[in-house]
């Protein structure tokens, strides 16, 4: 029998304001546009904040920030530690992020991503995300600025498989 992957491994959990410090930690490795910890702190504590992450070891190895407004959710950011990218940490984590969220209620899941993010993007496209829309200049570039582009998954159902 194989050995478990690190993605089947890790702990599927609700983080809160204690992990705060290993999120930013995180998200500091990624590139140059982490959040600050009053950051991470508002986007869990306001309206609608719900944040989910994968843990091994007891420390959190990836984050998922979303906002809630009654059937709409906003994925606001969303990292996996550098030494740990592809081991399908990402896809183990938005799998169990979106049937939390489905069984709460929420129907759509919005999200923001670089037009550069091609990782990002062929992530999101195979859990059915869809463009809708191009923010121009969006985000602030190394050189100049950068468009966004806007992404909807349109339909979620509770019950969504396991993981
Ligand atoms: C994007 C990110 C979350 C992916 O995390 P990951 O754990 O490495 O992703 P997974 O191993 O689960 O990969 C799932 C799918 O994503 C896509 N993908 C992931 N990394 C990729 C890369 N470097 N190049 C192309 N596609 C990639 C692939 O379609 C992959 O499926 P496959 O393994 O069957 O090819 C990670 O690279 C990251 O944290 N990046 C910096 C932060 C960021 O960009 N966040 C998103 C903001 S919108």
């Amino acid at each position: 029998m194989s050995a478990p992957s690190v993605a089947e491994d890790a702990e599927f959990v609700r983080l809160n304001e204690a992990d705060i410090p290993d999120i930013c930690s995180l998200d500091d490795a990624h590139e140059g546009n982490g959040w600050t910890e009053s950051q991470v702190l508002a986007s869990m504590t306001g309206p609608g904040g719900v944040a989910y992450g994968l843990k091994v070891g007891g420390v959190p190895v990836a984050f998922a920030l979303f906002t809630r407004v009654l059937s709409e959710a906003e994925l606001l950011n969303f990292g996996v530690s550098v030494r740990l990218r592809r081991r399908q940490l990402a896809s183990r984590l938005l799998r169990s992020s979106l049937r939390e969220l489905a069984d709460g209620g929420t129907t759509s899941v919005h999200l923001e991503v670089r037009v550069s993010n091609i990782a990002a993007q062929a992530l999101y496209a195979g859990f059915g995300f869809e463009q809708t829309g191009r923010r121009r200049g969006y985000y602030p570039a190394e050189v100049g600025r950068e468009d966004a582009l806007l992404l909807t998954l349109p339909w979620l159902e509770p019950g969504l498989g396991t993981g």
